[in-house]
């Protein structure tokens, strides 16, 4: 029998995905997100891209209905699918290193959500803030628990946004998407192509590439990032298995890519 993902009907899925999915939509607030922003932007925080890698050995996203491996494992076969497909050496590297930013539960806290335990502000598909909550988001039955919902600045279709503002411009909720985007924006040799970093930064944005909801926010260039969205998903989401690998074994092939976009530095956190 073929593989359905993403199934989140009730039956199927661990309690805890739906209530991960809860906490998420009642505490990601405008608010919540420009003070996680505001702490955790601080890029004073120096790892290696393998020690980084290494520490994503002991976190599994509770977010995820179809993988219960460490996350490092799904960063590997996600690389490794993308390598089998002759495709460049750069989107290899972004398979390997897109959800990265996990690393956030290394100094993250509970109250945050932002650790081992309580992941709502780590993983799981995102939405924008500042503007109304659409239904295509996961349980859209828990919307209506988000305070900004309340909040007539913040509860109509573009909210604080202006039409056609692009997605850019849009505040999302906080995770390890926009964190690791922002952490090698800031860093001073990356060289990964414009592709690889919108695949790294709306990879989780699952209301608009899939739901194809914010349309009045949309700027016409970000149809191509909706093509590298969709070029790119096929490869975090088709991929999941229970095959295991070690880092050591793919480190060989992957070490001098890089190396060539990202430097041999660490990278600032
Ligand atoms: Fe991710
Ligand atoms: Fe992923």
């Amino acid at each position: 029998m073929e593989k359905v993902f993403r199934n989140y009907d009730a039956a199927d899925v661990k309690a805890a995905v739906r209530e991960h999915y809860r906490k998420m939509r009642a505490n990601q607030t405008y608010e919540y997100v420009g003070r996680m922003q505001r702490k955790y932007l601080t890029y004073d925080k120096p790892l290696g891209l393998w020690e980084a890698m290494a520490s994503l050995d002991d976190l599994i996203d509770v977010s995820d209905p179809d993988l219960d491996l460490p996350n490092v494992q799904h960063l590997i076969q996600s690389a490794e699918a993308i390598r089998e497909d002759g495709r460049p050496d750069w989107m290899q590297l972004v398979g390997l290193i897109h959800d990265l930013g996990k690393v956030l539960y290394l100094w993250g806290s509970d109250a945050d959500g932002t650790s081992q335990d309580e992941q709502w502000g780590m993983v799981g598909d995102v939405f924008a803030v500042g503007c109304a909550l659409p239904d295509t988001c996961v349980y859209p039955e828990f919307n209506r628990l988000n305070p900004d919902m309340e909040n007539p600045e913040y509860n109509t279709e573009t909210g604080i946004y202006s039409e056609e503002c692009g997605l850019d411009a849009l505040m999302l909720a906080w995770g390890h998407d926009e964190y690791l985007f922002q952490v090698l924006s800031n860093h001073a040799t990356n060289r990964i192509p414009e592709a690889g970093m919108v695949m790294i930064r709306y990879h989780s944005f699952y209301p608009w590439h899939t739901g194809g909801s914010y349309s009045r926010l949309l700027a016409p260039r970000d149809q191509q990032y909706l093509e590298w969205i969709r070029d790119f998903n096929k490869y975090d989401l088709y991929t999941k298995s229970t095959k295991t690998y070690s880092l050591e074994e793919i480190r060989e092939h992957y070490e001098p890519i890089a190396e060539k976009y990202l430097g041999s530095g660490p990278i600032y956190f």
